[in-house]
C-alpha cells in the first residue's frame, strides 16, 4: 500500500478504522462501515475484523472470550458459546458421530459463517477492507433489510 500524504483520501476500498495505537488500547471497537457493523479487535498482535452479530443469533461477539480449538482462534460467542474462527469466520463444533466404527469426539467444521475482512496498517493507521465474497454468509443477516432478504430466497 502507498503512503497517503497529508489531506490526501485512502484507496477506494480502504476504510480507516483508527491509529494502531488507539486500537490496541482499546483491543476491541465497534465501527460501522457502508451501514455494515464490524468488530475490529487486536490479539496476540494480530488485527482482525468480523461482522459484529454472532451469525447464530445475533449474539454480542464484542464480549466474547478468545481461545485456540482445533488449532485455530476463535471468539466464543457469549450467548450460546459457539465457536468462530477470528481468521476465517469458520464456526467450529466438538461432537462424536454415533456411526463412526469407534466413536470418539473430534472437531467438526459448519464452514464459513461469520463474514471477516482485512485489516491493514500503513504508518500507525489502520484499515478494514469489506469482504465482497459474493455468497450469502449467515452473518449477513444481522446486517440489515438486505441480509434478511437474502436469506428469505435461499
Ligand atoms: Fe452467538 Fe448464539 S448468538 S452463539
Amino acid at each position: 500500500m502507498e503512503d497517503r500524504g497529508e489531506g490526501e483520501e485512502p484507496a477506494a476500498g480502504l476504510h480507516f478504522v483508527g491509529m494502531k495505537e488507539d486500537l490496541i488500547k482499546a483491543k476491541r471497537s465497534f465501527r460501522t462501515l457502508e451501514g455494515r457493523d464490524i468488530l475490529v479487535l487486536y490479539h496476540q498482535e494480530i488485527f482482525y475484523a468480523l461482522d459484529f452479530h454472532c451469525y447464530h443469533a445475533g449474539g454480542p461477539l464484542q464480549n466474547g472470550d478468545i481461545e485456540e480449538f482445533d488449532g485455530k482462534l476463535c471468539i466464543v460467542c457469549p450467548k450460546h458459546k459457539y465457536k468462530i474462527s477470528l481468521a476465517e469466520g469458520e464456526s467450529i463444533y466438538r461432537a462424536t458421530n454415533p456411526y463412526d466404527p469407534v466413536p470418539t469426539t473430534r472437531w467438526y467444521s459448519k464452514g464459513i459463517k461469520q463474514r471477516v475482512h482485512t485489516v491493514t496498517e500503513t504508518d500507525g493507521d489502520v484499515y478494514v477492507t469489506l469482504s465482497h465474497m459474493s455468497r450469502f454468509i449467515e452473518s449477513d443477516y444481522f446486517q440489515g433489510e438486505k441480509g434478511k432478504a437474502e436469506r428469505e430466497r435461499m
